[in-house]
């Protein structure tokens, strides 16, 4: 019979142990309240118990995946890390009593979770001339399992506002540590700080190239923080030099984390995560193409498209397992746990600038472009009652913006998916269905409340396209607006191209470059396109202005550090346009309105009469 001091022994290790289970925020990713999408952490923490002989010895657990952050507060920040006996992602799902646990359509058999925990420790160190010091500011400890694929993802609190700081992780009781990650805090909400950049990207696809761009970014090192604008993993199956894990089509939470964990072994990702905090929202390939509220282009919500023909799994199923899977990878917050889909939220950046993150793509989005279907949305893309976001979101999106006026913000920065300007993509009108010019009404809400209240210095991003397009936000049609002066505007619309989704194909030039000429012709609040380049771009925020400047990668079919700047932007704070001359009236590549473009890094190739790139050279190994 123990004794009673034992049994206290065990009730105070209890109590530690299932607040360290507590304090990894994925056994609640994204919520508690919902069985298949988080884990019954009393559950695990009585199977660890049970087990606790048959621990992992840390020299069997490796750092597989790098270390990651995001999601600054003024004194808080994510960090992530992966901590595991193994590379490959866990078949296990949450083995949670009352529910079915997840079944394997590879073993055809029912996953058992392997209940071993696995302890870290995590320490944030101060920065020191560019290096951690040895002062430790925050530390505390976490538990991961198999359950959350063995990943960790911690709130370091208690830290300084808008400062940078250096992590660690390391297996409990030993030597076994993590690399070293740096990350940023933001500034307090009435901060006045000189000003903050942000490296912008979007649309990633493993096998379409290589991630220069995250490499070139980060290796420049010359922004505060990473804003991902979505399509951060592919969920389709394509083969070739960089063929993705698995080979299929995503379905399951297995599925969904061996993706992750592929993009996570790229070292120019790794190498971005490590050393920015990221703030992060999804696309639709994150959980699968032109995806809405009820479905996606290659799987309809009826049981005849996911039982008798399809994968055999519904669209809330394969939802459940792409959100859960993107929980544990990412390092980003959960906003609110009554609420499982909800990821748009907004970062008070000091009196400079408001983020707003939307979710134009999953949380509540009318139906969209399919495919089968566009003459049917040509129909009712007006249609009042369709929405990008649904009316809890709508409603939240213009209360922030209100608020961020009312707060004394200069800059609102809407971190958006898709894009927002409206553009007639060819001679006879036509309009992409699944960008905002396919839910008319719920732009035209946007832009009325924008004008109605005279909230200016509006910033829109957009990635998803995999091309570049710059645009004065105008309401064209409605209020008055001259594209020489750009006035009438209420802002800009920055839409980027991807880091390696493919962008214009064929011959560089004329091809694309009548294609971007078509473009700007026909739009006349457009004032740059360009499609050839794979890249980024990079936003410095200042009281008076924003300067953008675009990013291209030459070439991602192999691993390089070449970059070429594309084109600069100035915005002047209370002008709500693009500063004339655009660009200063010169662009390297594609189109831009009252100016010229360069094509300095072209040349005609005589022998194949093909232009190509040339004349770049090795920057930032
Ligand atoms: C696991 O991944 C690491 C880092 O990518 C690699 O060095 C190691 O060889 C991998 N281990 C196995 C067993 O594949
Ligand atoms: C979805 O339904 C539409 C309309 O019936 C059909 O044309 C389309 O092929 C279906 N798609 C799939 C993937 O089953
Ligand atoms: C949106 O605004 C445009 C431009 O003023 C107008 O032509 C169109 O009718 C409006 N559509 C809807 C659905 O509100
Ligand atoms: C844009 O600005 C950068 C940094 O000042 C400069 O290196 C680059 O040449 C400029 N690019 C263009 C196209 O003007
Ligand atoms: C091509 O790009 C590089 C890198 O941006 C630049 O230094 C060079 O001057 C450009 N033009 C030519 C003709 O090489």
């Amino acid at each position: 019979m123990p004794s009673l001091v034992s049994l206290v022994g065990a009730a105070i290790c209890a109590a530690v142990a299932t607040a360290s289970f507590n304090s990894n925020l994925n056994y609640n990713s994204p919520s508690p309240r919902h069985v298949r999408l988080g884990i019954d952490i009393p559950l695990v923490y009585r199977r660890a118990w049970k087990r606790a002989n048959n621990a992992y010895d840390p020299s069997e657990l490796s750092f597989t995946h790098g270390v990651s952050s995001g999601d600054p507060w003024d004194n808080s920040v994510i960090l992530w890390t992966r901590i595991a006996p193994t590379n490959e992602s866990d078949q296990s799902n949450a083995a949670v009593e009352g529910t079915v646990p997840l079944y394997s359509h590879e073993t055809e058999t029912y996953i058992q979770a392997d209940a071993n925990p696995i302890c870290v420790e995590w320490k944030v160190f101060e920065e020191r001339k560019g290096r951690p010091s040895d002062r430790v500011v925050s530390r505390g400890k976490a538990y991961t399992t198999s359950d959350i694929d063995f990943t960790v993802k911690v709130e370091a609190n208690g830290l300084r506002a808008f400062t940078t700081y250096f992590y660690q992780f390391s297996v409990c009781g030993s030597e076994n540590k993590s690399p070293v990650g740096r990350t940023k805090t933001a500034p307090g909400r009435n901060d006045r700080v000189d000003e903050i950049t942000f490296a912008v990207f979007s649309c990633g696809n493993y096998p379409s190239g290589y991630f220069n761009v995250y490499g070139n970014a980060a290796r420049k090192d010359n922004h505060d923080y990473v804003v991902h604008l979505g399509d951060y993993i592919y969920e389709n199956k394509a083969g070739g030099e960089r063929a993705h894990r698995p080979a299929s089509l995503l379905f399951t939470l297995h599925d969904y984390r061996t993706r992750h964990g592929q993009y996570r072994t790229d070292p120019d990702l790794q190498l971005l995560a490590q050393r920015f905090a990221w703030i992060s929202t999804w696309d639709d390939h994150e959980i699968a193409n032109n995806g809405y509220r009820d479905g996606f282009s290659a799987l309809n919500n009826t049981e005849e498209s996911f039982l008798n023909d399809g994968p055999q799994i519904s669209v809330d199923s394969r939802k459940v397992n792409a959100v859960r899977a993107y929980f544990e990878w990412m390092p980003i917050r959960q906003v609110d746990l009554d609420d499982n889909l909800r990821i748009w939220r907004s970062f008070k950046m000091g009196k400079l600038l408001d983020l707003v993150i939307l979710d134009t793509r999953n949380y509540d989005r009318s139906i969209t472009s399919l495919g089968w279907n566009d003459h049917y949305i040509d129909l009712i893309r007006d249609d009042p009652s369709r929405t990008l976001m649904g009316g809890r979101q709508e409603s939240w999106f213009y209360n922030t913006l209100s608020e961020s006026k009312e707060r004394g913000a200069t800059w609102r920065i809407i971190g958006n998916q898709i894009i927002f300007s409206r553009i007639f993509q060819n001679d006879k009108g036509g309009m992409s269905g699944d960008n905002w010019n396919g839910y008319i009404s719920n732009r035209n809400r946007t832009l009325k409340h924008l004008y109605d209240h005279n909230i200016g210095n509006n910033i829109f991003l957009a990635g998803d396209s995999h091309q570049n397009w710059v645009s004065d936000l105008a309401w064209l049609g409605t209020k008055d607006y001259n594209m020489k002066t750009g006035e009438g505007a209420v802002g800009v619309e920055f839409a980027g191209t991807a880091v390696s989704s493919t962008g214009q194909s064929g011959p560089i030039e004329p091809k694309a470059g009548d294609y971007s000429r078509g473009m700007i012709a026909r739009n006349e609040e457009m004032m740059w396109q360009e499609g050839y380049y794979r890249g980024y771009f990079q936003l410095g925020v200042t009281a008076k202005k924003i300067e953008a400047q675009f990013y291209g990668s030459p070439s991602v079919a192999t691993r390089n550090a070449w970059e070429i700047p594309l084109a600069n932007f100035t915005v002047v704070s209370g002008e709500n346009h693009l500063a004339r001359p655009v660009a200063g009236g010169k662009a390297e590549s594609g189109a831009l309105k009252f100016g010229e473009v360069s094509h300095s890094n072209f040349t005609l190739n005589t022998e194949t009469g093909q232009w190509q790139v040339i004349g770049f050279e090795k920057m930032y190994l």
